[in-house]
């Protein structure tokens, strides 16, 4: 068992689990580590530095050398504020191809491992409780239907201003969900020891319940 307790957070893209372990990190006075921004930095951040997103030596020393942090709600890359550029659709599936890279993961590994302090440490991606967190105290598996999820990626991105499109925001999430699941290393499953928490009708504060439930019933 790790010293640091660990809530090890997995799913899909779109499923909320973002929004769901924010909320309980608040909630438990723990850190918060969105894993998945750290893909998404560093296949921007190789855009900057005109590294393609095939070249996998090339991406895992982007990954090595990423000089981001995480500052309250904004997200800094080289002393610039990255926190929208790296939500773009474009991005997201930049993110989705370096992470099939193996080097890119091993270079992003103890990095992640890093963020658990004391506290604690609510953290969330593919493979929080598979890879980088196996000996998290609690594992949660939270994911929805591809239509539920497309629609709240809809919402999120209208909220934005930004111009969306349902059906082809579902197509990229069933694309991005295939490459996430197919890759060799670290695929996106529920683990056997993770609770699967389906959201499918499920608001947000009834999910971060569920979740503060079961660790409560860890003791
Ligand atoms: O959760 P997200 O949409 O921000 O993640 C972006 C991409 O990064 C997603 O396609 C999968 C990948 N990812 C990963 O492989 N492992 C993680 N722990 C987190 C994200």
């Amino acid at each position: 068992m790790q010293l640091v307790p660990v809530i090890a957070i997995d799913g899909p893209s779109a499923s909320g689990k973002g929004t769901v372990a924010q909320r309980v990190a608040e909630a438990l006075g723990f850190h918060y580590l969105d894993s998945g921004a750290l893909y998404r930095l560093t296949a921007l951040a190789a855009v900057r530095r005109g590294v393609s997103w095939d070249d996998e030596a090339g991406v895992a020393g982007v990954a090595a050398t990423l000089d981001a942090r995480f500052d309250g709600d904004r997200i800094v890359l080289d002393e610039r504020d990255a926190s929208s550029a790296i939500r773009s659709e474009d991005i997201g599936v930049g993110a989705s191809r370096v992470a099939a890279l193996p080097a890119v993961r091993a270079a992003l590994l103890q990095r992640q491992r890093g963020y658990a302090r004391m506290p604690g440490l609510v953290a969330d991606g593919r493979d929080m409780g598979s890879v980088v967190f196996p000996e998290a105290q609690l594992k949660v598996f939270l994911t929805a239907s591809a239509a539920v999820r497309a629609e709240r990626r809809y919402k999120q991105l209208a909220g934005r201003g930004e111009q969306a499109d349902l059906a082809a925001i579902t197509a990229d999430l069933e694309a991005r969900d295939a490459r996430d699941r197919a890759r060799t290393v670290a695929p996106l499953a529920q683990q056997p020891d993770a609770r699967l928490l389906d959201t499918d009708g499920l608001g947000v504060e009834a999910a971060v319940e569920q979740v503060l439930a079961w660790w409560r019933e860890r003791g």
